[in-house]
Parts: C-alpha cells; structure tokens; sequence
C-alpha cells in the first residue's frame, strides 16, 4: 500500500514539497489542490484540483473524495484560516499548524507578545497600536523605525525607515493609512544586522533544524528595489552561512524550542509543521524579525532537494510526536536558487507572456515552477515569481556558477538577480556583519 497526500500549495515551493514527498521510498500517491494549474505539480500528482485554497467547503469535498493519509499545508494563507482545524475533523492529520497556532505567522501583535513573554531578549522593543494615540511619541524613543500591519501581507506591507519610510511624520502616516484597513499597527525599533531563515521541523515539542539559508527581498542587484517575496536564496555546504557561527545557530535553534514550548504552555496544542524563524544578527544580540508557519519560499528550495532524508518518513514523526535530533540528514552541498519574474514585478508585472526554458539544460539545475501556466507546450506567466531556477554544488560558487548558466538561457520578457550567490555579494554581507558587529 502506497501512502496517500494531499497537498495544498501555490507557487514553487509547492513543487519542491510535491518532489520531495514522491522521492520517498513510501511510494507516494499526491492529490493536489492549488488555485493554479501548477505545471510541476501536476506531472507529479494523481490528480490536481484547481480550486481556491480558502475555500474549505471546496477543500473539505477535495479532502474526502480522497481520504488522504496526511496533507502538508504549503502556503501561508490556508494554514492561517485554519485548513489544519477542518482537516482534524475529518480525522486527517496535517504537516501546518492549527488556526490557533498559526498566529504565529498570521497575526505579528499575537507573534510579538509570545516572544516577549518567552524570549524577550530576543525581541526588538516594539508597541502595537490600534488608533493613532501615542504612535508619534513610541517613535520618538527609537533609534530607527519599522511600521508593520498586523496580518498576512506578503512581505510586502512592512515599511523599514531610510528604506520606505524617511522621517515620523511619513511613520504617523503610514499607520494611519494601516489603521484604515487593519484593526492593529505595530511599530517596532528597527535592527541594524544580516538576516537568516532557519526553517525547522517540529512535533510541537521536539525542533530539528534544516540547513540555514538566506533569503533575498529586494526586487534587483545590489539590494535595490521594492521588497518581493523573495528573488532568490543560498545556503552552504558547511551548513552555515559566511557571516554565521556555529553559535549564532545554535541560539537561534534554542529560541525555536522556546517557541514550540510557549505555543504549548498558552494554547495546550502542539505545533506540527514548518517553524520558519526568520532572525537577524546584530550587535544587540540575536534577534527574531518574524516566524512563518511554512516552509520559506524560496528557502525550500535550498533544503528540500538535498535532504537525504525520507520526507515521509519525518512527515509521519511530525504526525506521531517522535522527532528526535539528527532526524534530518542533508548533504553538504552548497545550493543556489534564483527566480525568474516576469518584467515589473511585484508592482506592475507584465502578465500572460511567454517564458521560454527549451534551451535549460534541465540535467544541470533543478526548475520549480511557480506562477505560470502551460498551454500547447508554451509557458506563460500569471505575474508573480514564474520560475525558480537551483544550482546544487560542493561549494557556493559552484552551486551559482549552475544556477546562473542555467538561467542565462531562459527567454522572455523576464528578470532576475545576478548576483544572488556571488562572492561580491557574500563578500558584501560578511564586510556588513563586521561594520554592524564593529
Ligand atoms: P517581516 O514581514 O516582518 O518579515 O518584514 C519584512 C522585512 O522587513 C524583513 O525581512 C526585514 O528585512 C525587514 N524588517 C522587519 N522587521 C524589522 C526590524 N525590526 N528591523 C529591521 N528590519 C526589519
Ligand atoms: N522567503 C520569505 C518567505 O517565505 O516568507
């Protein structure tokens, strides 16, 4: 008997779960729902249910026809609408956390006040605020500045001053405009350090680490542009990343159990899935920037694919409370991934254009596809990040030399970012971490 999973996704992370399930000596069936006609997923599934991911009625039917043995909870939104919650009722268990827990993620005022609770060190000095009273004289105490909504927003709402935001009257601003469409605004002091995805797998109480990776949010070269969801991620060989010791990872580590911990101690539930602690180093210490109840996207392409691990296997001991250390093996091997987005993206993405990889020496690169359709043989692009291109290497420069001669051959009216993985730009973080740390 095979092991059957419902996977609900979007975008290429979704692909890279979809990979990394069927690479399981378990001999996996994958029913998908996804809101797009995911062309990965769907060479990789029994069947693909393109259906709204928020609507549960849709979901729950989906859920029943195939009576899965587990589902894995791809992307934010469905986790934090509680996707987890209706599933447990149908007796499915789920890899994503329940509704509750997913404020984790879903909810940044929720997030904070956990952490300041259970690890206020690592939390920047922050209020929340639900009318404009007060906000000037809070900013007026900080150093610098960072205004968030509080809710899912995709990366995108969160204003950092000298970025987005220059002086307080922009700040008071800005959180009115919030206040007009957000019940919460948080303003919180903003950190001067690198950042860093340090994804886990927990059981609700025992946390093992994937390979640490850093993300990319900047739209173009050299850091420049609107932030997106992510244009590309490295990790390395070593399992750390050139401006990180083996230390900073092991604090960052601790703070993850603290976190399943607290979840436990406030909720009396256990947090199954993906804790995703996005943290930052500074010279005030280490410092929480947020957690994700999911996998990062596109971080998942830097631990999935060289897991050596059986997927489904760490599934199933997510699901029977039986993660122990070392549960996950991953090779060391350094990774690259570099997305490509149709032109104008996140702000004015051209859509419906053509993205061509018949020249991609597919044997050189794993290709996850994102927001694209395929019709007739041709891929086009629905507006967001359309494909993500890996280079897998024995060593960062390696693992970039393939990505990028894989994605120099990709034609349309399309961009990326060159220097994702490049020692200039490593050399460029690892100068910033000394400057910061001083
Ligand atoms: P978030 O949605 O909370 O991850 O924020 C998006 C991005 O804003 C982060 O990846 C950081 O680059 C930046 N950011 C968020 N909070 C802070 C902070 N307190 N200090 C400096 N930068 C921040
Ligand atoms: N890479 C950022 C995220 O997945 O939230």
């Amino acid at each position: 008997m095979g092991v059957r999973v419902l996977l609900i996704g979007k975008t290429a992370r979704s692909h890279c779960i979809a990979e990394a399930l069927k690479k399981s000596e378990q001999n996996v069936e994958l029913y998908s729902y996804m809101d797009t006609k995911n062309p990965g997923v769907l060479k990789l599934s029994e069947k693909l249910e393109v259906a709204d991911t928020l609507d549960f009625v849709k979901v729950k039917e989906f859920a029943e026809e195939v009576r899965p043995d587990f589902a894995f909870l791809g992307p934010d939104d469905p986790i934090a609408a509680g996707a987890a919650d209706i599933l447990e009722d149908m007796e499915i268990p789920s890899i994503g956390p329940k509704k509750e827990l997913a404020q984790l993620e879903s909810s940044k005022s929720f997030a904070r006040e956990l952490l300041a609770k259970y690890c206020s060190s690592a939390n920047p000095d922050f209020e929340i605020f639900e009318s404009i009273d007060g906000v000037e004289e809070f900013i007026e105490t900080l150093d610098g500045f960072v205004i968030k909504p509080d809710g899912l927003t995709g990366g995108k709402g969160v204003k950092v001053q000298g970025e987005h935001l220059q002086g307080v009257d922009d700040a008071v601003k800005y959180c009115e405009e919030v206040l007009k469409t957000h019940t919460q605004v948080i303003v919180e002091e903003k950190l001067e350090g690198e950042e860093f995805s340090l994804q886990s797998l927990t059981d609700g109480e025992n946390v093992v680490d994937c390979v640490v990776a850093q993300d990319h949010k900047r739209a173009y070269e050299d850091d420049k542009g609107p932030n997106t969801g992510g244009m590309g991620s490295y990790s390395c060989e070593n399992h750390l990343l050139p401006f990180l010791e083996k230390k900073h990872l092991e604090e960052a580590h601790n703070i993850s159990v603290e976190v399943a911990e607290a979840l436990l101690k406030e909720t009396g539930e256990r947090y199954k899935g993906v804790l995703y602690g996005n943290f930052m180093l500074t010279n005030k210490g280490l410092k929480i920037i947020e957690y994700n109840a999911r996998f990062g996207d596109p971080e998942a392409m830097n631990v999935l694919p060289i897991l050596e691990t059986d997927f489904v296997e760490a599934c199933y001991a997510i699901i029977e409370n039986r993660l122990k250390p070392g549960h996950l093996q991953f090779a060391d091997k350094a990774t690259v991934c570099k997305y490509i987005a149709p032109k104008g993206y996140p702000e004015n993405p051209a859509k419906g254009k053509e993205v061509d990889i018949s020249e991609l020496n597919a044997g050189d690169v794993n290709v996850y596809y994102g927001a694209v359709n395929e019709k007739g043989g041709k891929l086009r692009m629905t507006g967001s990040r359309a494909l993500a291109i890996v280079g897998i290497g024995n060593n960062l420069a390696e693992a970039e030399r393939k990505a990028q001669r894989a994605i120099e051959t990709v034609k349309g009216e399309v961009f990326y970012r060159k220097d994702i993985g490049t020692a200039k730009l490593v050399e460029k973080r690892v100068r910033h971490m000394k400057d910061v740390l001083g």
